[in-house]
Formats: structure tokens, sequence, C-alpha cells
């Protein structure tokens, strides 16, 4: 069987934003999905039980170039691959490495078949490719694997980042050589084109000329308005394979993943719910709240009076608020569990909404209230 097979359910007329569901290896998942981020084969503070029974997350994110640092793709292939080791047993996606060397900035070099770079951990060179990426993505065993691509800086000249993206769409098609089609991993394609929307077509129209399992969009919330990000999404949102998933990667705020779902994305991903929990920002349907607040001393009320999630049902704002000020180790689960379970059910009501056919009140009614217009 194919290592991914995809279907519409529903879909909105009035745009592009649709209802999917993906057949994967390990399990189904449900479009458009928010995937936790578990960068270092955990997402931080939770435990396998959590995400399944609390956030029902129906599949999450690992990293490759954390993971081949530390502790090594040998190592996780003989433990018997990522979902093992981890003991997850829903789909894992693993991004390919290209944005996290690029995050490293004056430590990489880049090169014709990959990224030279020092690892932050111990100093030693390490070398990373299109080639390279696919063995580990393989020894780790995720269901979907990311090509090999250079996030293209903010701000890049048009000739830095045709170049960028170039280099990104040969990367593309080596990957689909170690990877061929019909393998027991998926593979997704990444559209690169900084924000240049006719490099960001080209560079589309090379993607859907391979063979790709999925089409992801790259290089976006690397520091560009709000409006540049959302400019790029309109531009390809009609030109996506209909047929195929669209993941828009390192996106973002509960508002922009609403936005994303009506540009016709859906998968996401983001280190926000979950970083931001630990420093105790928490999402609400009427936005962010910070709990060291002196504002939420004394207040009896969860995060969300609507939310179902075990720490919405237990605590009180008062009580969070005196975990996070204490700097206690609960503080930082149960604020994940809060905001990964308000990421994934806010997926859920998307999908309700395109369901019964009503995503454009959904949707504008959440905006709203989001930005504190209702
Ligand atoms: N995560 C967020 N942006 C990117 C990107 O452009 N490429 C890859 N590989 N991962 C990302
Ligand atoms: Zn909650």
């Amino acid at each position: 069987m194919a290592a991914l097979s995809f279907e519409i359910l529903a879909k909105d007329e009035s745009g592009y934003a649709r209802r999917g569901r993906m057949q994967l290896p390990h399990g189904i998942v449900e479009t458009p999905v928010f995937m936790p981020v578990g960068t270092q084969a955990t997402v931080k503070s939770l435990t396998p039980a959590d995400l399944t029974d609390d956030i029902n997350a129906s599949i999450i994110l690992g990293n490759t170039y954390h993971l081949m640092l530390r502790p090594g793709a040998d190592l996780v292939e003989k433990m018997g691959g990522l979902h093992q080791f981890m003991a997850w047993e829903r789909p894992i996606l693993t991004d390919s490495g290209g944005f996290q060397v690029w995050s490293l900035g004056e430590l990489r070099k880049i090169e014709q078949h990959g990224v030279r770079f020092r690892s932050h951990i111990d100093g030693r060179e390490v070398f990373l490719g299109p080639k390279e990426s696919m063995e580990i993505q393989r020894k780790l065993g995720s269901d979907i694997v990311m090509a090999f691509d250079e996030c293209t800086p903010y701000p890049a000249t048009l000739e830095e980042a045709e170049a960028s993206m170039q280099l990104s769409m040969r990367w593309a098609g080596e990957c689909r050589e170690h990877l061929p089609a019909g393998d027991t991993q998926a593979l997704f394609g990444i559209v690169q084109g900084g924000m240049y929307p006719e490099l960001r077509l080209q560079s589309l129209e090379a993607i859907a000329a391979i063979d790709f399992e999925g089409i992801a969009i790259g290089g976006l919330s690397v520091g560009e308005p709000k409006q540049e990000m959302m400019g790029m999404m309109d531009a390809l949102a009609p030109h996506l394979p209909e047929d195929k998933p669209h993941y828009v990667m390192g996106v973002g705020t509960p508002d922009d993943l609403i936005e994303g779902i009506d540009r016709g994305i859906d998968m996401f991903d983001c280190v926000m719910p979950s970083r931001n929990a630990r420093n105790g920002t928490l999402f609400t349907d009427d936005g962010k709240i910070n709990i060291k607040n002196l504002k939420h001393f004394d207040d009896e009320r969860p995060i969300m009076e609507s939310c179902n999630c075990y720490t919405c049902k237990h605590f009180s704002r008062s009580y969070l608020r005196h975990l996070y000020m204490a700097k206690e180790i609960l503080s930082s689960r149960l604020n994940t569990l809060h905001n990964l379970h308000y990421y994934c059910d806010l997926m859920h009501r998307a999908r309700t909404a395109l369901e019964e056919g009503n995503w454009p009140q959904f949707r504008d009614q959440f905006l709203q209230r989001y930005r504190g217009e209702a």
C-alpha cells in the first residue's frame, strides 16, 4: 500500500478551505491538523499518553538535525525506530534539518551537495545534504519525510532568493531519487522563493512536477510582516495541486492557522503553543493571556471556560500563576497541556465547521473574537 493516501471529505465552495483525511502507516490523520513539535523525541513535558488521551494529537513532528547529533540516527534505528524509541504509536513527520541548520547562522557553510556545519552541542563538524537527510529520516522511520531544503533568509534580494530557491529545487529532486515514490515512507517537497510571488510560483511548479506525496510551503514566519506571509499563501493557493496535502511549515498563531486553512492549508506545526506555555503565555478564544500577570493572583476561573483540557477542568488561573511564580515544573506541564489541547481542538472546530458548511461564519467569528474586535 502507498505510504500516504489523501481524500477530501468536504470543501468550502467560497474559497480554498478543505476538510480531508490522510492515511499513513501509523494511522489516520484528519485535516486540517496541527502537529505538536517533539524536536528531541519528546514533546517537552508531556507523555505520549497526555498527547493521545488528553490532547488527541494525531501526528507529531520530530527533527532530523537534533536527533542526528544526539542520540544519533543509528542508535534510534537500533532501538527500533523513533516510534518505538519514544513510545509514540501514531504518525510522525520529521523535518529534514534544512531549517535547523539555517538557524545556526555563522556556524554553517553551504556547498553544492549540502551544508557543512558545527554541532551546537560539541562543536564537531557535520555534513548534511539531501542524501544524508534521506538516510537519517529512513533510520528514524517517520511516516512523512521532508525534503532537504534551504530556508531563504529574510530579507533577501531577488537574486539571492532565486539562487537559494533553485538550490532547494535541485535538492528536492535528489531527495526524491533517494526516497522514490512508492516507498513505505511518504516524501513532501518544500516550496521556497522568499517573499517574491513569481519565485514562489516557479518553485511550486518545480515541486509539483516531481511526484511528491505532499506539498509544503517553507521560508515563512522568518521575520517578515504578517501581511507578506499571507500574500505568499494567497499567491500559491489557486495553484496548489488539489489532490495532495498542503503543509505550511513553522506557522503560527491561532489566527494564522485559521487564515492558513482559508488559503487551502491542511497541516501546520509550530513551537509556539509549547514554547510559550513554558513562558506562561496561554492561548484562548479571546487572545493570549500571560499567567504571571498580577490580575490572575486570586482569579478562580480556569484559563478558558469552554476548554475541556485537564488543566482547565481542574485548576484556577490563580493556582497556575502560583506554580509559574514558584518555578514549579508542573507549571510547564499544565500550561503545555492547555495550549496544545487548544491548538488541536481549534483544528477540530475548523473541521466541524467545514463539514457543516459554515466555514466562512466560523472563520469570521473566530478572527473577530480572537483579535478583540467582537
Ligand atoms: N520549518 C519552518 N520553515 C521551514 C523551512 O523553510 N524548511 C524546513 N525544512 N523546515 C522549516
Ligand atoms: Zn484548557
